[in-house]
């Protein structure tokens, strides 16, 4: 078993019957949706998802998984996904897919937010190793930017291999790093301010639990209550 499916296993051993659990995505958030499944198909274990992403709903529907629309959401009992970093205090960066708007409408409708990572995923700011995707209204894109540099932003447009890259509902991404000065809460908050912005890759204060594949077992990491 590797890191990924370790603590994707471990995951799905905390879903009770009757749950309804928000699937996230990317590879990790995969290896949970095949072990819930699983649990599901050879346990009998009652319950009902809902996707943050098409390739995540097709993934689910294709194994068998009870889904519920999003639209008709009114509160999750779990959500479970990856990230691209996580800060000692459990906030995250995630954003590197085009799905972060569902990722950060499930993580807020959840009782219990538990993200799985390896080691690889640990840094002690965010913003480390990436820079923060910024999903933008299309015709705002170059106000939102002027406003972030004037905050001491820097950044571009996220490019793919044609052209720009459009998120999976249709808005720009801007890809910004910040001074270091500036703590993740400063930044989630800034972001959450702008018109124009969509969503953002910063997770401040969401996680209930972080799942940490080490040394061949799983760390438990519960966010402190003061985040
Ligand atoms: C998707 O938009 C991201 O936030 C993912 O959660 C993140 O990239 C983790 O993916 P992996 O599990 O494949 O590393």
């Amino acid at each position: 078993m590797n890191d990924k499916e370790r603590v994707a296993k471990h995951a799905a051993n905390l879903v009770q019957s009757g749950m309804l659990v928000g699937l996230g995505t990317g590879s990790t958030a995969n290896c949970f949706i095949e072990e819930l499944a699983r649990l599901r198909k050879n346990e009998g274990l009652q319950v009902t998802v809902v996707a943050s992403s098409v390739v995540s709903m097709l993934k689910a529907r294709s194994l068998g998984l009870p889904l519920m629309a999003i639209e008709q959401l009114q509160q999750l009992d779990l959500y479970v996904d990856g990230a691209d970093e996580v800060a000692p205090d459990n906030a995250l960066l995630k954003g590197q897919g085009s799905d972060l708007v569902k990722e950060k409408i499930l993580a807020r409708s959840s009782r219990q937010f538990i993200v799985l990572v390896d080691q690889s995923k640990m840094v002690e700011r965010i913003g480390e190793k990436f820079a923060i995707p910024i999903e933008v209204m299309p015709f705002a894109w170059q106000l939102v930017k002027l406003q972030l540099e004037k905050l001491g932003g820097k950044g571009e447009l996220r490019q793919n291999g044609n052209g720009l890259a459009i998120s999976s509902y249709g808005s720009l991404i801007l890809d910004m790093t910040f001074p270091k000065q500036l703590d993740c809460g400063q930044i989630d908050s800034m972001l959450n301010e702008l018109s124009g912005v969509v969503e953002h890759g910063v997770f401040y204060g969401l996680v209930s639990t972080v799942l940490l594949a080490e040394n061949g077992g799983v760390k438990e990491i519960v966010t402190p209550k003061s985040v």
